[in-house]
């Protein structure tokens, strides 16, 4: 078998990305394997399920470390540098990096935003596509850079707003494309390196 690429996944909550992460890297000609479950809270739903899917799951607790941001990404970018970690995938991890962590990790670092980027970044997308009357949502896989949800975009998923539509079935309906946009697009990613 092919070496794999050595992925962490970033998350701050439930983590169903990361978990179809997981499901992809199961796959023999997948060219990636998830070596890392991280969140940076200890409430975060997804560590117990990364536990259960058998992957190294590990909290940096933000608290200690107060308001110093870059002191807890160094804390993470160890602990990633201690395991061979060669790619970041921020999946749900929702706090502003600092330069620190988007420099050390540059062009190996990605995320992904439930919008058609550059439109809506930020929080509470769909609830913006819905009261502007958009006709079409998505999703984007970007390499992160220094602006929030900016940087290259390496794939995008589109879904119709259809009547009726409120941010519950709206996120639903964009949640099920991110799973299988994330997975392929990592693939891709990986295999370009
Ligand atoms: C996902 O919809 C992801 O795109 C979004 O948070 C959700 C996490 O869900 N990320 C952002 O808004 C980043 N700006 P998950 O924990 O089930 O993967």
């Amino acid at each position: 078998m092919a070496r794999k690429t050595k992925v962490a996944v970033l998350i701050s909550g439930r983590g169903s990305n990361m978990e179809a992460l997981v499901r992809a890297a199961k796959a023999e000609d997948c060219p990636f394997e998830i070596a890392l479950v991280l969140a940076n809270k200890p409430d975060a739903g997804g560590l117990a399920v990364a536990a259960e899917a058998g992957v190294e799951a590990l909290c940096v607790d933000q608290k200690p470390f107060g308001k110093d941001r870059e002191a807890h990404e160094r804390a993470i970018d160890a602990a990633l540098r201690q395991r061979g970690i060669e790619v970041i995938a921020l999946a749900g991890y929702m706090r502003i990096l600092t330069p620190f962590l988007v420099d050390a990790w540059e062009g190996r670092m990605l995320n992904i935003h439930p919008s058609l980027l550059p439109a809506y970044p930020g929080l509470d997308t769909h609830g913006r596509a819905l009261t502007a009357g958009e006709l079409e949502a998505g999703c984007t896989v970007h390499l992160v850079t220094a602006g929030v949800d900016e940087g290259p975009i390496l794939g995008q998923a589109r879904v119709p707003i259809l009547p009726g539509d409120d941010d519950h079935t709206l996120a639903a309906r964009v949640l099920e494309q991110e799973h299988r946009l994330y997975a392929a697009t990592l693939a891709e990613f990986v295999r370009g390196l």
